[in-house]
Formats: C-alpha cells, structure tokens, sequence
C-alpha cells in the first residue's frame, strides 16, 4: 500500500490527525493509497513553515534568475517522470493515458513557461509632479493556500504552484482528496529542482482541511478551482481575514453551432467539447446550442459519433473514455441523468455504463439529452459528467440569449464559416473564454478564468502571475530641502 505523508518544510512527515483518506482507482475500485486527513494542527504546522520560508533567507532574497531556474528544473523533473506521472494520474483520476500524457505535457509547459516569465516581471516609473523618483513596484502577496480540484490533479496543481513560485510567493496546497498522489509524487523531487524547505508544502485532507486553510489568519491569499459552492463559501470566510482570493470555479458553457459551420468539424466540436476527460472539465460545452435549419441533424450525427465512443481502462490506449473519478461523483451524474429524463428528450445513454470490465469501475455512459429548454435543471447546473443538453434556436439573437441565459460565464464557443457573424457573437458572448470554430484549446499563455459565477480574478498568462503580486508604491524625495510647511 501506498501511503505517502504530508510534505511540509521540505520533508515528508506524518500527520498529527490520526484520520486517514482511502484513495481509489475508479476503473476498478480498488484502494490504491491512504494519504493523511490533515487537521488544524497539520494546517498550522505547513502555514507556519511557509511563513518562515517567506520571511527568511534563503528565499526572500532570492533573485528572479534563480526562481526562473528553479521552475526550469521543475519542468524537466516532469519530463523526465512523465511516463511514471501519466500512469499515475490514470491510475488514481481514471482518464485515458493519452489524456494524461497532454497533461503532464502540458504541466512542464506551464512550469517553463513561468520560468521564463519570473525575470519578466517589471516594475513602473510613474511620471508624478514633484521632484521625485515615484516607483510601482511589485512584490509577492505572501503564503498562498491553493486549493485544487480533482479533474485535472497535477495540471490544477501546476497552475497554481507555478505562478506563485515565479512571483517569490510560498504555498500551502491541498490537492483534491481524491487525487492527491502525483503532486505528492512531484514533491519528492522538489528539492533536487532546488526548492528551499517551507516554499511549497502538500498536505492532504477533505473539505475541512480546506477551510482551516482558508480561515487561517496567518495565509494571505487563497487561490481556489472548484465548484460554485465551496467558492462561495471561501469567499465568506476569506472575508474575515480580507484574505486576498482568486476563484476559478465551475461553467455550464454554450456551444453554438450556426447552420453555416463545417458540419463535420462542429459535430465533432461538440462531442470533444464535452466528453473528454469524461465531462469533467469546468469549461465543458454542456449546452449545445443548433440553430434549428440542422438540428435534426446534429442530433442525429452526434447520436452515431457518440456510440462509437469506446469506454474502458484509461490505461488501455484504445480507451476514448475512462471512468468517472468517484462513487460520488458517478452518483452526481446519475441523479442529473434522472433529472433529465424527465425534463427533455433522451437520444443516447442516459445511465451507468457496465458489461465486462465496466461493472468493476465507476463508468457513465454519454448521454445526450434533445429538446432541452434552457430553464431545464440539466442546462442551468453544472453536471461535471458525459451529460449533454442540446437546446435548439431560431437565429443568431436567440442564440445570444439564450448563451448568456447562465449564471455562469466561463467558456463559449461559436461555430460558423460567416467571419462577421462570429465576431458579433464573440463580442456579446458574457464570457472569460470564447473560442471560434475549436473547442478546449487551452495554452499557458492565454488567460483562463470566468465572467459572473464562474470566479474572479485570471489564471495562465501574464494575468496568472498578477494575481499573486502586490504593487508597492515608493516615492524618493528629491528635494534636499525641508518640507517648510510649519
Ligand atoms: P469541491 O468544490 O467540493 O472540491 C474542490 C476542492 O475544494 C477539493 O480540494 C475539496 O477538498 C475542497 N473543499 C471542499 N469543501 C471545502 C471548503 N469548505 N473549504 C475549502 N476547501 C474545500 O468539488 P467536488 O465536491 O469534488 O465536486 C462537486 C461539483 O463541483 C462537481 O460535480 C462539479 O460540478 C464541481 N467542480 C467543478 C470543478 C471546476 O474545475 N470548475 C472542479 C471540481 C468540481
Ligand atoms: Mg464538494
């Protein structure tokens, strides 16, 4: 059995909360580690330890060079690991090992794109009218809590850890207690890549250990990826402490498909719009909205595409779906396949997948409700599962209306072939992300977050780092001379 510790200050340590957390494989259900429940104390114990590491050398004189290099190196411990950590995280999330292997691709990506970032970071002269030398400088926020999900486990944890390492900031992260195993896998590499102790610390737990991170006073910002709810209650209890946070929470996206698209290629969008990854992505197309001339069509289309979809072990490499990540969360989708039923026609699935292997493992079939209205239950709240509702409408207007008809505003996309028409769409589209003809697409470059109740503030990008600075304004008198005012 697998039974890594906490990490923190440099060092795997045991726990002092005696309380354990049963760690699965869902394509079989098998126990596959045991990792900590940390407490209040575990939390005290890494915050205190991110502190120090904060406020003392070595690394609050580090130079930008040297975090640059630090992330460098990071990024090729996970290249030289990668075959190991995309096993792992096929193992313990349950998607397909090619998926797996585009993370992890994707997670030394973003480690070397920070790296080279870190000695990017500028301050500014600013032109004030006085005899001086006015500056804005930029300074780390601080220790960060980063309080991750479980659909994307050691990518959520490079988008967190990577900027706040650029920045000079330290961490505490809580991975998802359901994926905790390749962050903690990561960590035991960490000082090779030339970590100090105390500047990244791992420590495990559910919800609770979440939330003493969040109320902790001695944290200065929380940057947070997960559902709506648990969102807003961090931000309840960041108040308290006018913690700074950042929240990246969940979407109920639309896909439009205008008569207009390449049929193909957007039939093809709005499968790989919301079954990779099993569904489980924030940015998921959901809502698939068709304008009503090809309904039919597309519904049918994606009805024989979706068949073809082939369920099974991420670790076989024929595997185009694996299973969903938990009992609970199989259990989520399972009461919305239900809901749906009864809300709108069904044209594919719309139950657990079994037969053969499948019975051992956590599996849910794609399911593809039609007729859907958009007050439906199943378009207006986040499934996170192989769950599409197709909502048909009349013409661009509708399709505008009904897109922003959400709470949420993570991600759209549009589909046409009409240059004009998608650039009206993109401007009134009420959302963080939009893309035109492709869905998902998805670069450290780019900056990543959401519009209403999909979260503040911006990951990736010159954004992500912003959010883990704080701007220190300095005036230099240039006067020699006193004041003279009394
Ligand atoms: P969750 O939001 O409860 O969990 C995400 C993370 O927050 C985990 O690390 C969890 O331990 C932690 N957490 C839970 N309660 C907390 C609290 N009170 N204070 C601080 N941290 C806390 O998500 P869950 O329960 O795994 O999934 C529920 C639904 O959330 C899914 O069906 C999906 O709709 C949505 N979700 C959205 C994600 C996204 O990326 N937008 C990711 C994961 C879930
Ligand atoms: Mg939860």
């Amino acid at each position: 059995m697998n039974e890594p510790r906490l990490y923190i200050d440099g060092r795997f340590v045991d726990a002092h909360s005696p309380r354990t957390i049963d760690v699965i494989n869902p394509a079989t259900q098998e126990i596959i580690a045991r990792v900590p429940h940390a407490d209040a104390t575990d939390v005290n114990a890494a915050v205190a330890a991110a502190r120090r590491a904060f406020e003392t050398a070595p690394w609050r004189d580090t130079t930008a060079q040297e975090r640059g290099r630090i992330l460098f190196r990071l990024a090729q411990v996970v290249r030289d690991n990668a075959a190991r950590l995309a096993e792992l995280e096929t193992i313990n999330n349950g998607k397909p090992i090619v998926e797996s292997e585009f993370d992890i691709a994707d997670v030394a990506t973003c480690f070397e794109y920070y790296g080279g970032m870190a000695t990017k970071i500028h301050g500014d002269v600013v032109p004030v009218p006085d005899n001086a030398l006015s500056l804005a400088l930029r300074e780390p926020i601080g220790v960060c809590g980063q309080i991750i999900p479980w659909n994307y486990p050691l990518l959520m944890a490079a988008w967190k850890i990577a900027p706040a390492i650029c920045a000079g900031c330290t961490v505490i992260l809580k991975p998802a207690e359901q994926t905790p195993l390749t962050v903690l896998e990561l960590a035991r590499h960490f000082e090779a890549a030339g970590l100090p102790p105390g500047v990244v610390n791992i420590i495990t737990g559910l919800g609770d250990t979440g939330a003493a991170l969040t109320a902790h006073p001695d944290v200065d910002k929380i940057a947070f990826t997960g559902s709506a709810e648990v969102g807003k209650i961090i931000m309840r209890s960041a108040a308290d402490t006018l913690k700074k946070i950042s929240l990246e929470l969940g979407g109920k996206s639309p896909n439009i498909l205008f008569a207009d698209a390449d049929f193909e290629a957007s039939v093809d969008g709005a499968l790989f719009g919301l079954f990779i990854n099993q569904g489980e992505v924030c940015s998921a197309g959901s809502r698939i909205l068709v304008e009503r001339s090809i309904y039919k069509k597309v519904v049918d289309a994606m009805v024989e595409k979706a068949r073809g979809i082939r369920l099974g072990n991420g670790l076989d490499r024929a595997t185009k779906m694996g299973p969903l990540v938990s009992r609970e969360q199989l259990e989520r989708v399972m009461a919305y396949q239900t809901v749906g039923k009864g809300e709108a026609k069904l044209a594919l699935g719309g139950g657990r997948a079994t037969g053969g292997e499948l019975d051992r493992g956590l599996y849910c079939e794609p399911t593809i409700f039609y007729d859907v209205d958009n007050s439906a239950r199943i378009a207006r709240e986040e499934i996170f599962g192989p769950v599409a509702a197709v909502i048909p409408f009349e013409d661009e207007e509708d399709a505008i209306r009904i897109a922003n008809d959400s709470d949420y505003g993570l991600a759209a996309a549009v589909w046409t072939r009409d240059i004009f028409r998608a650039m009206r769409t993109v401007k009134r589209l009420r959302a963080g992300i939009v893309w035109v003809n492709h869905m998902q697409p998805t670069f450290v470059e780019a900056p990543w977050g959401g519009y209403k109740q999909s979260g503040i503030g911006r990951e990736l990008g010159k954004w992500g780092v912003e959010e883990y600075l704080h701007v220190k304004q300095v005036h230099i008198n240039l006067n020699e001379a006193p004041i003279g005012w009394y």
